[in-house]
């Protein structure tokens, strides 16, 4: 290695006269322990050196001892940063782009600048890895190293690490941008100590920018270690190279060559310490520069180790030509180029380039790790050592930090602990990204505001201490739950303001004035109009209403019948955790609380809606949700498949439903990406139509949903339409009056006879359906963004012309009678006076003679039924032969083409649904 370790001679180039016009592009130069905010051009090569007070925190300025300054060579040798906290120093290079090649080259002169007479021995790593170890012989020699590396991130760093023998000191530092040369150089691989010879050099100088364009360094063969006779030739003339040289070495480089003065071979050989992580990138460049007569010739063999690397070369005249190769190394490597027997002249060599290529042997953090941790660095000021990377070097984690690794993967940070390090503000809200983490202290700080509810959903958090501090409002559902699970130690002492369990927080919750104002003037009206129908509600209900029959309270479960059926789909916590692989995957957030993709044992696939504490609807209609549901079984309605009731947590697990919500659909992420066509868009209006056909005619007493809107009615993974969030539905006991009294529902949809009648009925269904069908048509939401046109309903009696609003994204591709027709429609299901509105059954009829129109009419092709259909593998579903109306029609065909199994599910459904039929009054024959 110390053969390599080369003496660069920073002072000896041979450009003394020529100052550069043009900025450097790319270039970091810095001259180590320049007082700070200074700088000055070096007269050499024009390259301006600045201060590194901007790239590094720690560490003193000292000027080397005025007994060597006439050894510097150079002004940024002649000061120093020195290190006597010698643990781990780093240098931040930056701006710097990730994915770009670099050149990094870092200078050392001790100079006896401490007076003590004795030179250090330490180790420089780049980013993670280590680049090289120093044992300097001479306090008045400048010593150099180098490497060439890819950016992993927009910045390198450059770490000086003790080794317990004295302070580690840097003079200089140099970052030069490669562009494209060295396809070797990759993002998984670095070059270092390189050995870049000029051959035939007329000067002992090497030669740098602005001759090369990257200030590589190429040294005069006078330098070379085993001196050989050689012949040196020189030309002024100009030596071209492709165009997309990967090398791009100099003229002036290439202008000079040796030949043996006797003999014929070039003998080249170096040594290098064998290493199995180490190969070596070897690179010789060869131009003719002698015009050779007719009678003469020059061809060649290049041996490498006495092997043949190049048989029969013949260099181009004045054209540059690279050999290279990459081998693994050898103690002592050898190059021999012979004369061929019939060549009239000598081998020659223009310049060798030998460099160490090495692996990254540690990979650097997570890059969201990375980011995650910085942010949480940047928002509590925190100083300490936490510069470079977090968790490697292995033995140069970050304070505070542990990491996980694994040969194969970055590490991740999996242990945090600020406790007791005068935190205050917020919990940031990047501790949730550190999504490997399994322990997080922040006790002991002045952490104030209210814990961010994502902390609940890393997944490998074991523990959790966020006692004394300043926190306060509602301990996160999910906390809570793994808590109570014993999945998570949590420790939340000494903080007044936190609520935990049924200790309801609402009452401390704060909300800002301005938010106050919003909801007050937004919904005033609303809400006093509520209130006077409550009140007149109240009121007549006292004076005509029996009082509820024992024997029809939905409210508990007395029916043995009731509690066999919901303990058979009923999960413990623990199920849950293992269906939702510990609630990894939230595909939602509803009014009761955060949805989490799951997957029963068989494969599949379910939703899981978590009740959090801190929703806006209550305990008591999220198990009126569950409990009902579970009676009810229609191929349009979102089935419940199991329930959790597992102390003070609720869960309702659903068949999953893969394709989001209509208003994912017309409005939200999926509308940007797939527009659905008119077809589907009567399909999921009939579906849907039948869905609340069944909860009003099939069901005894009739179910009114009471928040029919495009966010609760579902698609699944065939884009066919349910409906869902009965959470807000209620059984009316009464037959005669079908009264409501709670009211529920969203702005838009909401039956205005209601304001006047104070009944939610059936008819308040059709009533929001019909502005959902209007959506269908138009594109449009039920409220306007416009705040001028109000509500959808309103807008489009104004507007008088339905056609004029027709969903354009549907780009004609419809029958104009169908659309028409589905117009009336939802235009009759909109009526002021719900006595007048068409019954669900009626819709569902109209509905489907909407779709034969259209079908009979041909404008939309069949086989765009399936496009909304994104991964799903129903071959059968998508032939074209079969028309649409079969299929939604025949939906029990289906089973039959399954084969023997069939009875088998239709027995079981036949079961579910009489026992409905006993506890609901559900006719099962109509679903
Ligand atoms: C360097 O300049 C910056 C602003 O340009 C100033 O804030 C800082 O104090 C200066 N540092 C020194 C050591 O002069
Ligand atoms: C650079 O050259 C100028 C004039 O030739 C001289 O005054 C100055 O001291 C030189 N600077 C260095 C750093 O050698
Ligand atoms: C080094 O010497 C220069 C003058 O040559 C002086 O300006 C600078 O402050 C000195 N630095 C230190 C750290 O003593
Ligand atoms: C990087 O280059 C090395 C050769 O030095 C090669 O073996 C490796 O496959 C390359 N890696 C990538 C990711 O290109
Ligand atoms: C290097 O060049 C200088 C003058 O340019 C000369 O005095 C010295 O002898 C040369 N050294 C070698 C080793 O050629
Ligand atoms: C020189 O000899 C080699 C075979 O040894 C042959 O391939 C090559 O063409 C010859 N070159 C010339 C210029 O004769």
């Amino acid at each position: 290695m110390s053969a390599l370790f080369i003496f660069f001679g920073f002072f000896c180039s041979i450009l003394a006269a020529r100052i550069l016009v043009h900025a450097q592009q790319g270039f970091i130069t810095i001259d180590c322990g320049l007082d700070a905010n200074t700088s000055y051009k070096d007269n050499l090569t024009g390259i301006e050196y600045v201060s590194d007070a901007a790239y590094i925190d720690t560490g003193e300025n000292h000027n080397i001892s005025s007994d060597y300054l006439p050894n510097a060579e150079a002004v940024q040798n002649m000061n120093l940063r020195s290190f006597s906290d010698s643990t781990r120093n780093c240098y931040t290079l930056k701006p710097v782009r990730q994915g770009n090649k670099y050149m990094i080259r870092a200078g050392f002169m001790y100079g006896n600048y401490d007076g003590k007479n004795r030179i250090p021995r330490f180790n420089i790593y780049i980013g993670v890895n280590l680049w090289d170890s120093f044992q300097f012989k001479s306090a008045s020699k400048v010593y150099g190293t180098e490497t060439m590396i890819v950016a992993s991130a927009d910045f390198i760093s450059v770490c000086l690490v003790g080794i317990g023998d004295g302070a580690p000191f840097i003079s200089s530092l140099e970052l030069r941008l490669l562009g494209g040369l060295y396809n070797a150089l990759n993002a998984s691989n670095f070059f270092l100590k390189p050995v870049r010879y000029d051959l035939g050099s007329v000067t002992n100088r090497s030669i740098r920018y602005p001759y090369d364009d990257y200030d590589r360094m190429w040294t005069p063969d006078n330098r070379l270690p085993s001196k050989l006779s050689l012949l040196s030739l020189n030309t002024s003339s100009n030596i071209s190279s492709s165009q997309n040289d990967g090398f791009q070495v100099p003229i002036r480089v290439m202008r000079t060559f040796v030949a043996p003065s006797n003999g014929s071979n070039i003998n080249i050989s170096w040594d290098m310490t064998p290493d199995p992580t180490i190969q070596q990138h070897i690179v010789l460049h060869l131009a003719e520069i002698q015009l050779l007569r007719s009678n003469e010739s020059r061809i060649f063999d290049i041996f490498l180790n006495e092997k043949l690397w190049h048989g029969n070369f013949s260099p181009r005249y004045l054209q540059t030509d690279h050999i290279f190769t990459m081998e693994s190394i050898n103690q002592r490597s050898m190059i021999r180029i012979s004369k061929a027997a019939n060549s009239t002249l000598p081998p020659i060599l223009n310049a060798i380039e030998v460099y160490q290529v090495k692996s990254f042997s540690e990979l650097a953090t997570d890059n969201g790790d990375v980011d995650a941790i910085a942010d949480v660095k940047k928002t509590y000021h925190i100083e300490k050592n936490w510069i470079s990377d977090p968790c490697s070097p292995r033995n140069y984690a970050w304070e505070g930090l542990g990491c996980s690794y694994n040969s194969s993967m970055s590490p991740r940070i999996v242990n945090l602990s600020l406790a007791d390090y005068g935190l205050s503000g917020k919990i940031a809200a990047s501790f949730a990204k550190l999504g490997a983490l399994r322990y997080l202290n922040l006790a002991n700080n002045s952490l104030s505001g209210e814990i961010p509810d994502a902390l609940g959903e890393l997944h490998f958090l074991q523990e959790l201490d966020l006692s004394n501090n300043q926190l306060k409002g509602p301990v996160p559902t999910l906390l809570q739950i793994r808590s109570a699970n014993q999945s998570l130690i949590l420790r939340i002492g000494g903080n007044s303001g936190l609520c935990y369990g049924s200790n309801s927080c609402q009452s401390q919750r704060k909300l800002s004035v301005t938010i106050i104002i919003v909801i007050v003037v937004i919904a005033a009206a609303f809400l006093l109009m509520v209130a006077a129908c409550m009140w007149k509600m109240r009121r007549k209900q006292a004076g005509s209403l029996k009082p509820q029959k024992e024997g029809h309270s939905r409210g508990h479960l007395k029916d043995k019948n009731d509690l066999f059926e919901l303990k058979s789909r009923q999960f413990a916590f623990e199920d849950l955790v293992v269906i939702t692989k510990s609630f990894q995957h939230a595909i939602g957030k509803g009014g009761f609380g955060i949805v989490y993709l799951g997957e029963l044992q068989d494969g599949t696939q379910v939703a899981v809606k978590v009740n959090s504490q801190s929703s806006s609807q209550g305990i008591n209609e999220f198990q009126a949700e569950g409990e009902l549901l579970t009676r009810i079984h229609h191929k349009n309605l979102v089935s419940l498949v199991g329930y959790c009731e597992d102390g003070n947590y609720l869960a309702l697990v659903y068949e999953y439903m893969a394709q989001g919500s209509l208003e994912d659909h017309l409005r939200g992420k999926s509308s940007t990406t797939r527009f659905l066509n008119w077809i589907q868009r009567l399909q999921i209006a009939i579906e849907a139509a039948q869905g609340l056909e069944y909860l009003h005619s099939g069901c005894k007493p009739p179910i009114i949903h009471r928040d029919v809107k495009p966010s609760n009615i579902l698609l699944n993974h065939k884009g066919e339409a349910k409906i869902s969030d009965f959470g807000v539905s209620r059984i009316f006991q009464n037959d005669q009056t079908h009264v409501s009294t709670a009211v529920v529902g969203t702005m838009g949809y909401l039956d205005p006879d209601y304001f006047f009648s104070c009944k939610l009925t059936e008819k308040s269904d059709v009533y929001s359906f019909g502005v959902v069908l209007l959506e269908l048509i138009t594109g449009l939401p039920a409220v306007l963004r416009n705040p001028d046109r109000g509500q959808l309903v309103h807008w489009i009696l104004a507007s008088g012309d339905i056609n004029a609003v027709i969903d354009d994204r549907m780009q004609g591709e419809y029958d104009a009678y169908s659309v028409s027709k589905a117009a009336e429609i939802a235009m009759k299901c909109t009526l002021p006076t719900s006595i007048e509105r068409p019954t669900m059954s009626e819709v569902v009829m109209q509905l489907k003679e909407c779709l034969a129109l259209e079908l009979s009419s041909g404008t939309t092709q069949i086989h765009d039924t399936s496009e909304i259909c994104t991964n799903c593998d129903d071959s059968v579903e998508l032939s074209s032969s079969t028309t649409t109306t079969n299929r939604r029609q025949d939906d029990d065909s289906d089973l039959s083409s399954a084969g023997i199994t069939t009875s088998h599910y239709q027995n079981e459904s036949a079961v579910s649904q009489t026992a409905a039929l006993l506890h609901q009054g559900c006719d099962p024959s109509k679903s």
